[in-house]
């Protein structure tokens, strides 16, 4: 499969080498000082792009690949989505979505969701979660844990939005975030009673995980249409 990468950081520089080693082809990468390689016929000739920027500028890049006719795999976070989804039904473009491509991380949060659904009968547990990531994240809390949150929020009928730091109220799930060395990403979710807690982890060990489930997104995603997501690629997402 011919990829273009947009954003060449150190997500973009693993992807290039997962990519690779699955025998794709790199046909264009582009960053801050080549943009106007959007317009290029390699760009345009990627069957998918995968794209790892900042929060600001992820949507005008989305824009160039609609643009372009290229489908785009995205994976910055701290974006609005609702930005650019009525594009992408009038364009017809293709776009895959992820605030965290790991596949670990997608089975944790299937057990998340599992866990909050069976809490609503045992309403002496209290939730909070933390995350932990390193220095240079720019987004908090991380897309990872709003999604998380989100899952919570579905299935447990006593909490209704999340909130920074602290819990207002006790309908407010309390999300804590953590920057500290160069974590990739630490997720926790804790219930507490009075007698006992119950936490589950999940514990990045690098940033691989996240390139290959991106590059499986691509994979995934070439020569489809509309807007894609990790539970159309992983079956056991969808009853959640
Ligand atoms: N969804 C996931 O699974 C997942 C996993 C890891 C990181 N992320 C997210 O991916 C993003 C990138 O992470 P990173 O660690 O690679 O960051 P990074 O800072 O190492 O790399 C970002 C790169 O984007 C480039 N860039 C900036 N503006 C650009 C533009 N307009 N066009 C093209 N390139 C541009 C920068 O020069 C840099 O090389 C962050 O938002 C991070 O939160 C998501």
């Amino acid at each position: 499969m011919k990829i273009a990468l947009i954003g060449y950081g150190k997500m973009g520089k693993i992807i290039e080498r997962i990519a690779r080693s699955r025998g794709h082809e790199i046909v264009s990468i582009i960053d801050i000082e080549n943009l106007s390689d959007f317009d290029s016929p390699a760009f345009k000739s990627a069957d998918v792009a995968i794209e790892f920027t900042r929060p600001d500028t992820a949507i005008q890049n989305i824009r160039n690949c609609f643009k372009a006719n290229v489908p785009v795999v995205v994976g910055t976070t701290g974006w609005a989505l609702s930005e650019v989804q009525d594009e992408l039904k009038a364009g017809n473009h293709t776009l895959f979505v992820s605030s965290n491509f790991s596949i670990g991380v997608n089975i944790f949060m299937a057990v998340n969701s599992y866990l909050a659904k069976l809490m609503n009968r045992f309403n002496n547990y209290n939730v909070e979660m933390t995350e932990v990531h390193h220095i240079h994240k720019l987004d908090a809390p991380s897309g990872t844990a709003i999604t998380l949150a989100e899952g919570i929020l579905k299935q447990l009928d006593r909490k209704e939005t999340w909130t920074k730091e602290v819990e207002g109220k006790p309908s407010d799930l309390a999300i804590k975030s953590i920057r500290e060395g160069e974590v990739p990403g630490i997720h926790t979710i804790r219930y507490e009673s009075e007698v006992d807690s119950i936490t589950i982890t999940h514990d990045a060990k690098s940033r691989d995980g996240f390139a290959l489930g991106a590059v499986m997104a691509a994979e995934f995603t070439a020569g489809k249409k509309g807007l894609l997501g990790m539970s159309d690629m992983l079956d056991f997402l969808k009853c959640l």
